[in-house]
């Protein structure tokens, strides 16, 4: 019922992503995914080319299904020695994440065979890609955890659509069927999901992180750019606040330097005040579920909401 082009391009059976997740989106997370039918998606974020080439090597023993390699293009050296072990290890589907949008990452990687889906903030990035060769784009909304733009993802995604041939899915503030459903109405072709999965069983956030996503409310995520100097939304701590004022108030680029270096300091060792990267879709995340259990009961409700909506239209 929700097969859909993605699915044939991925060769999957779901049109579900698990979004990249730098340090906790780890093999056990990713071969969870790929086992239950959706795509799973390693992140490359933090960790060295030896840690990457495990991390397949990982995957692959936990499951038969495709999954995927996420690529930060942090510079075209990095994106290049990624996207070359990825290949190397025979993997065919690479997302890329919000990184320097001048480095020409989808050419490169297509010189490599891969289907490359780069993650886009608004229609003109989606346009771009689509034109460099990218097999599809998630379009991801301010809603979303981890690198945000501007433009929330229910103005978003019919914008995309509008704008480009190639399949779109939709990510950012979607967390059960009806997000799912609300998605493909708007005419994506699948959805990819980063804090639902991240309060997973399988993902590698510590129990305290998860707990903090169930206890957080609609409210409690804000975006700053004082970790890693672009836009990340992530969950509220007393810290946080005071850092973020702190930024508000930074005369100059030298206080914002400083203070930036201050917070990598901070950062080291402090577990309960650690900002826990996590989007909007925390409020409603009220239990920590196995993969399968949460894709599984996406399907299912949204099968049942089709049908509702079908009934309602009959009546109406
Ligand atoms: C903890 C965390 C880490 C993330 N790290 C990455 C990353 O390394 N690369 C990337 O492309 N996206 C990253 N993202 C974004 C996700 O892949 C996904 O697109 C996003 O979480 C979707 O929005 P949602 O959180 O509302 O579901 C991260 C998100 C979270 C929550």
């Amino acid at each position: 019922m929700f097969h859909t082009r993605l699915c044939d391009l991925l060769e999957i059976e779901y049109p579900i992503l698990q979004g990249a997740m730098g340090i906790v989106g780890g093999p056990r997370l990713a071969a969870a995914t790929s086992n239950a039918g959706g795509l799973g998606i390693l992140a490359t974020w933090g960790i060295s080319l030896d840690e990457l080439r495990r991390d397949i090597r990982e995957t692959r023993s936990l499951t038969d299904n495709p999954f995927g390699v996420n690529i930060v293009p942090l510079s075209p050296e990095f994106t290049r020695s990624r996207a070359e072990l990825v290949i190397e290890e025979g993997i065919t589907i690479v997302t890329t994440g919000r990184g320097d949008p001048t480095t020409p990452v989808v050419s490169l990687l297509k010189e490599h065979h891969c289907k490359v889906l780069p993650v886009v903030p608004t229609v003109r990035h989606a346009v771009r890609l689509e034109a460099e060769g990218a097999d599809a784009v998630i379009a991801s909304g301010n809603e979303a955890g981890g690198h945000v733009g501007t433009v929330a993802t229910m103005p978003l995604i019919p914008q995309v659509v509008d704008a480009v041939k190639v399949p779109v899915i939709a990510a950012g503030g979607i967390g059960d069927a009806r997000g799912f459903v609300a998605a493909l109405s708007l005419g994506a072709c699948g959805i990819q999901m980063g804090t639902r999965f991240l309060a997973a069983h399988e993902s590698d956030a510590d129990l305290r992180s998860k707990q903090r996503i169930l206890e957080a409310s609609e409210e409690d995520s804000v975006v700053s750019s004082l970790f890693t100097g672009k836009t990340v939304r992530m969950l509220r701590t007393t810290r946080l606040d005071k850092l973020m004022d702190l930024e508000r108030r930074a005369e100059s680029k030298e206080d914002l330097k400083a203070l930036m270096a201050k917070v990598r300091q901070m950062r080291q060792g402090d577990t309960d005040e650690m900002e826990v990267v996590a989007g909007q879709i925390s409020g409603m995340v009220k239990a920590v579920e196995s993969v399968e259990q949460i894709i599984r009961n996406i399907i299912k409700d949204a099968a049942r909401i089709c049908k509702q909506l079908g009934r309602t239209a009959e009546d109406a």
